[in-house]
């Protein structure tokens, strides 16, 4: 992690969590963060299933833990039964949008213009857009898993990208949820290359400031030694983050 960028803790809920969780974790959280002596070195934020974006919001308000939603459609409003705007999203108080999760991308199929689309109507409504990215086991066996990583950030990544309405999550598709980890070297070398695309396209100086997450089975167990890595600007945590005391754990290995 790097000086200039401040560390991002991010919990994808998924399609887990219920009302149960909106003071159970939500408030559990903000009540953790208010008993903080001082300022936290990094930031929190958690995204709930959409029917939870209000009453989270409320469990949150005044935290410093930021709220986010786990996908948004391209477009600004219309005739698109079942999805959600961002500029709805914005309004009951998010200020992150997760896009092109790879479950989404293979759940539904979503392709790179179409996550880009979805990135830039989160950055339209004023949010930042926390693009996913990632390849495949049999990608990376075949030994083009930068190949394939960066190519997802240059067809997902709209123009125009800042530190403040880009975030990059790099998840590697078979460490989510599997207990499998990237070995630090790797991370490390992927986000690396990220970066270095983003400069090719936005400057060195942007590309320095926008924050790139690694995703897949980050636990307290390993989050310190990634966190720790030069490129690795937090953590988007999907299992741990359902459970405060490991969701927290994760946000002190990176303070
Ligand atoms: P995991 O999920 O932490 O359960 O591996 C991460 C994610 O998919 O965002």
């Amino acid at each position: 992690m790097s000086q200039e960028r401040t560390t991002l803790i991010a919990g994808n809920w998924k399609m887990n969590g219920g009302l149960d969780e909106v003071d159970g974790l939500a408030g559990d959280l903000a009540g953790r963060m208010a008993g903080l002596a001082a300022a936290p070195g990094f930031e929190l934020a958690v995204c709930p299933p959409f029917p939870l974006l209000p009453m989270v919001a409320s469990a949150i308000e005044e935290s410093g833990i930021a709220l986010g939603a786990q996908d948004c459609h391209g477009n600004e409003k219309g005739a698109h039964t079942g999805d959600v705007s961002a500029k709805l999203l914005a309004q009951v108080g998010c200020a992150y949008v997760i896009v092109g999760h790879s479950e989404r991308r293979t759940d539904h199929g979503e392709t790179d213009e179409q996550v880009r689309a979805k990135a830039e109507a989160a950055q339209a409504a004023g949010m930042a857009a926390i693009v996913c990215v990632g390849e495949t086991e049999a990608e990376r066996d075949a030994g083009r898993a930068t190949e394939v990583v960066v190519g997802q950030v240059v067809g997902s990544v709209p123009e125009g990208a800042t530190a403040e309405n880009l975030v990059i999550a790099y998840e590697p598709v078979w460490a989510i949820g599997t207990g499998k980890t990237a070995t630090p070297q790797d991370a490390q070398d992927m986000h690396a290359a990220i970066r270095a695309s983003l400069a090719d396209r936005f400057g060195a100086e942007t590309a320095a400031g926008i924050r790139i997450l690694y995703g897949g089975s980050m636990k307290p167990g390993n989050a310190a030694e990634l966190l720790a890595l030069a490129d690795v600007d937090g953590g988007l945590i999907g299992g741990a983050s359902l459970v405060a005391d490991d969701f927290w754990a994760i946000g002190q290995a990176a303070g």
